[in-house]
């Protein structure tokens, strides 16, 4: 029981990830509040909590819209008084071309969900965590350390979340309240099926066959993967770790350069 006591909000709740880290928080003893744009879903994931006998509830909410979350803020503030962890963990993906041919509207909406929702979410929940101190966890991406073929809106979003997290880490130490990010490498949820193709399609498949070739440990990572991360940085395990970028990619970006291991195909063959 980790996080007994505590409230935990976490954005982008309704599937991947953020559901993962909602059932392990939930099973820690947090009180969830699971808020996502996807209402369905994240009920969903609310009555799976509450049937396995933990405190969750479901929240509609769209991070990019700054009415939306100062609302949200002020009924967390009636409802629950104070906010002990905080995962902005909600998120879109998706190619968009070469830089001189990339859409503005996409580039604007990445941006504006990816970055500025873990801005808004963070900037009027944080008056609910100064008092007591807590933890705020942003979920960043390798693609934020390094850049993806035509994905420049993604790369300038992931990387922008980084280095935020280290400016909430600087300006709210004194108030007890650490800041970390976490790097997923490549995750099997809803927004790899969206990006690249489900694992039925055949693009889908060779995005998959590519992915566990490159990575030293062979194969994708699950997204209870990234909720132990993410627990580790909620408790009071990682009492002295603010500022830091959290990478769990199987190795992936170990690497200097790949290709040895893309001439040698036996490494194509060892997979998981
Ligand atoms: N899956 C991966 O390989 C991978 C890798 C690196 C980083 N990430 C990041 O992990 C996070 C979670 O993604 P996931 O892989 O679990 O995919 P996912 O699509 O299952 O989860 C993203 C969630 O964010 C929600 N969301 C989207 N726009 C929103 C908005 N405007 N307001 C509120 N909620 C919104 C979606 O409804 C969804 O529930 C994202 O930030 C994503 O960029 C994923």
């Amino acid at each position: 029981m980790r996080l007994k006591n505590k409230t935990a909000v976490i954005t982008g709740s309704a599937t991947g990830i953020g559901a993962a880290t909602a059932y392990l928080f939930a099973k820690e003893g947090a009180k969830v509040v699971c808020a996502d744009v996807n209402v369905e879903d994240v009920q969903k994931t609310v009555n799976e909590i509450k049937e396995a006998g933990g405190q969750a509830e479901a929240r509609e909410l769209d991070v990019s819209d700054a009415d939306q979350v100062e609302s949200f803020a002020q009924y967390l503030k009636e409802e629950y008084e104070t906010v002990d962890v905080l995962f902005n963990n909600a998120g879109v993906d998706q190619e968009g071309g070469k830089v001189h041919e990339y859409p503005i509207e996409l580039f604007d909406r990445i941006l504006a969900v990816d970055l500025r929702g873990t801005f808004l979410v963070s900037k009027f929940l944080l008056p609910l965590m100064m008092d007591r101190g807590g933890s705020i966890i942003n979920t960043t991406s390798m693609s934020g350390r390094a850049a993806d073929l035509d994905r420049s809106g993604y790369n300038a979003a992931k990387g922008g979340v980084i280095n935020f997290t280290k400016a909430l880490a600087i300006d709210y130490g004194r108030y007890g309240i650490r800041a970390n990010s976490i790097a997923p490498g490549t995750i099997e949820t809803p927004l790899i099926d969206k990006l690249a193709g489900s694992e039925e399609e055949d693009e889908g498949q060779e995005f998959r066959d590519a992915q566990k070739w490159v990575t030293p440990l062979g194969r994708l990572g699950a997204p209870e993967e990234m909720a132990s991360v993410a627990l580790f940085l909620a408790s009071d395990e990682s009492s002295f770790v603010t500022g830091e970028n959290i990478l769990a990619d199987g190795g992936l970006q170990a690497y200097t350069w790949p290709g040895k291991m893309l001439i040698d195909k036996s490494w194509k063959e060892n997979i998981k």
